[in-house]
């Protein structure tokens, strides 16, 4: 059921490279004392139906009239973590109304107060967790980034700590590709991180799963590890969930459900993948996504 996201070939394509990675690991079967398999996820206190999320996203309006509301009755229809990323907060305050559990992920602002304020904002909103996608501080020419006209920097240890300890909310750091950032995110107070590319910000990045059991030792179950990046099946989950993810965000692949049939197409899409996954688990002898063995996946 893998879903073809790939938008070109160019050499070095990350999301390429990643797609291959992926491609390239394989899944022993393991029946003897199997059972039928839970792929419930419990995060932050709560528990979901699946450790399938939906990624950190914005400007959905373009996929579909109110698109981030529909992308929030669609993952609160499936019982599943929704994350969210720039936004004005009607939209984030729209979508915290359905009753959907959801991450926002706050972008790397030059000015800190923006970055404070949301913060607060999101709090008043009931989130779940909120977070920063760190990776979107520079432009590919070394330069700090500017989105939609909004300047961004990067940030420093110690103003990460700051935005931590602004909130009692769990607070995530996205866009981590190397065992450096993850001891800095520990050393920082984050509640969990998100192994990812952002969809190909760097060509030649690492696949998040070739370097997720390295961060995977590092973090050593202390704080959640999420992953995104071209992930577009239940064995695409599986493969993460077995080295070490404790829950895995879809981001284009769920575009053409969102446009096409908006909040049932992204409940579909989740429900579908977690069978797939649960499909995986019963014949690797997975009880729960808690107890995926390592071992299960060889390198081609
Ligand atoms: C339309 C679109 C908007 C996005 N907006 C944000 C954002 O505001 N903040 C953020 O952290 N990531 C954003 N992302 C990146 C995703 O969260 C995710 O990291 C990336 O798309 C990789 O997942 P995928 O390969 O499943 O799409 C966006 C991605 C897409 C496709």
């Amino acid at each position: 059921m893998t879903q073809n996201i790939s938008q070109n070939n160019k050499a070095g394509d990350a999301n390429q490279i990643t797609r291959e990675y992926y491609d390239s690991l394989l899944i022993e079967m393991r029946h003897i004392d199997s059972v039928i398999p839970s792929p419930k996820l419990e995060l932050y206190g709560e528990i979901f139906s699946t450790p399938i999320m939906t990624a950190a996203l914005s400007h959905l309006d373009n996929c579909r009239p109110n698109g981030m509301v529909e992308m929030a009755k669609g993952a609160l229809a499936a019982n599943a973590v929704m994350w969210t990323g720039m936004g004005e907060e009607a939209e984030l305050e729209s979508a915290t109304a359905t009753g959907a559990r959801i991450i926002k992920i706050i972008k790397p602002h030059a000015n800190n107060d923006i970055i404070f304020k949301k913060i607060e904002h999101a709090e008043k909103c009931g989130v779940l967790a909120v977070g920063m996608d760190i990776d979107h501080s520079f432009n590919s020419k070394g330069e700090f980034d500017t989105v939609l006209g909004l300047p961004m920097s990067s940030k420093t240890l110690g103003e990460i700590k700051s935005f931590i300890e602004a909130t009692k909310l769990p607070f995530i750091i996205k866009g981590v590709l190397s065992e450096q950032d993850a001891y800095k995110c520990i050393e920082a107070g984050a509640k969990g991180i998100v192994i990812s590319h952002h969809h190909g910000i760097l060509n030649f990045a690492v696949p998040p799963l070739m370097i997720l059991p390295k961060i995977a030792k590092i973090v050593n179950h202390t704080i959640p590890i999420f992953v995104d990046c071209g992930i577009s099946s239940g064995i695409d989950v599986f493969k993460a969930l077995a080295l070490g993810a404790s829950a895995v965000s879809l981001g284009r692949v769920l575009m053409n459900p969102l446009a096409e049939d908006g909040a049932k197409g992204v409940q579909r899409m989740i429900e579908d993948m977690t069978k797939e996954l649960s499909g995986v688990m019963a014949r690797t002898c997975s009880r729960d996504i808690m107890h995926i063995d390592p071992s299960v996946i060889w390198k081609r």
